[in-house]
């Protein structure tokens, strides 16, 4: 009986020091994060944080999700994993005041596009652009709802769970077009995959790796 007992309460306070343990780790992360935001951003000379509420009043599905950054040390584990070269030309699909956008390109690529719908984002990510003198790639941000931009010649797209299915699978079908009238290698990288079945069920995409401890995945596409 007494057995039992002091069983029981080794398991709670094992428990219970595991969970503080927890909460410590996720302060010290963003500890850890507030001062990569204010490193980062101070060095390039740009402001992309701040949670910022979006009415979707433009997008053609109204399943638009509202302006948050991914975090920088997430930012840095995907571009890290993703490695963009000079052959790519990457797109961030919902790329609010350019986060993704500014990381990436601080790397040698062809082309680095935001695509945006909501003007106001775009006018503060073009403000960063003119302060921004550290990239090696040409940047460009385009006001446009996800599923009109024109997918041409892009390599590499990438999602910070930006919308919601119905646009998503507009999107998806138009990045599958594009490789048909230009057959090429693509990679996809969605961030907080919310609808990730929509590409897991896509028979020209295989899953190419979930990044561990991150909730990222990345899909290419079969050739
Ligand atoms: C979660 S935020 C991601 C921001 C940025 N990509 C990042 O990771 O730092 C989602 C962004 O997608 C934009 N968005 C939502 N629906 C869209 C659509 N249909 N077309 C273009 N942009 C869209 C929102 O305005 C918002 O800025």
């Amino acid at each position: 009986m007494n057995e039992s007992l002091g069983c029981k309460l080794s398991k709670y306070v094992t428990a219970s020091l595991a969970n503080e343990f927890r909460r410590l780790l996720h302060f010290i992360i963003g500890a850890l994060e507030i001062v990569k935001v204010h490193s980062f951003e101070k060095q390039h000379n740009i402001k992309t944080d701040g949670a910022t509420f979006v009415e979707d009043t433009f997008s053609l599905y109204k399943d638009g999700v509202m302006y948050q950054p991914t975090p920088y040390h997430v930012l840095a584990k995907i571009i890290g994993y993703l490695k963009p070269g000079p052959e790519d030309i990457f797109v961030d699909f919902g790329s609010g005041k350019g986060r993704v956008v500014f990381f990436t390109a601080l790397r040698e690529l062809k082309k680095v596009i935001g695509v945006e719908m909501d003007k106001s984002l775009v006018n503060i990510a073009n403000n960063n652009l003119a302060n921004f003198k550290s990239g090696k790639t040409a940047i460009e941000f385009i006001n446009e709802e996800a599923v009109n931009f024109k997918i041409k010649d892009e390599t590499i797209f990438f999602m910070f769970n930006p919308f919601g299915s119905k646009t998503l699978e507009k999107v998806l079908g138009n990045i599958k077009r594009s490789l048909l009238d230009n057959p090429r290698q693509i990679r996809l990288a969605y961030y907080a995959p919310a609808h990730r079945y929509l590409l897991d069920n896509e028979d020209w995409l295989v899953l190419e790796k979930n990044i561990t401890n991150l909730q990222c995945s990345v899909w290419r596409n079969k050739i």
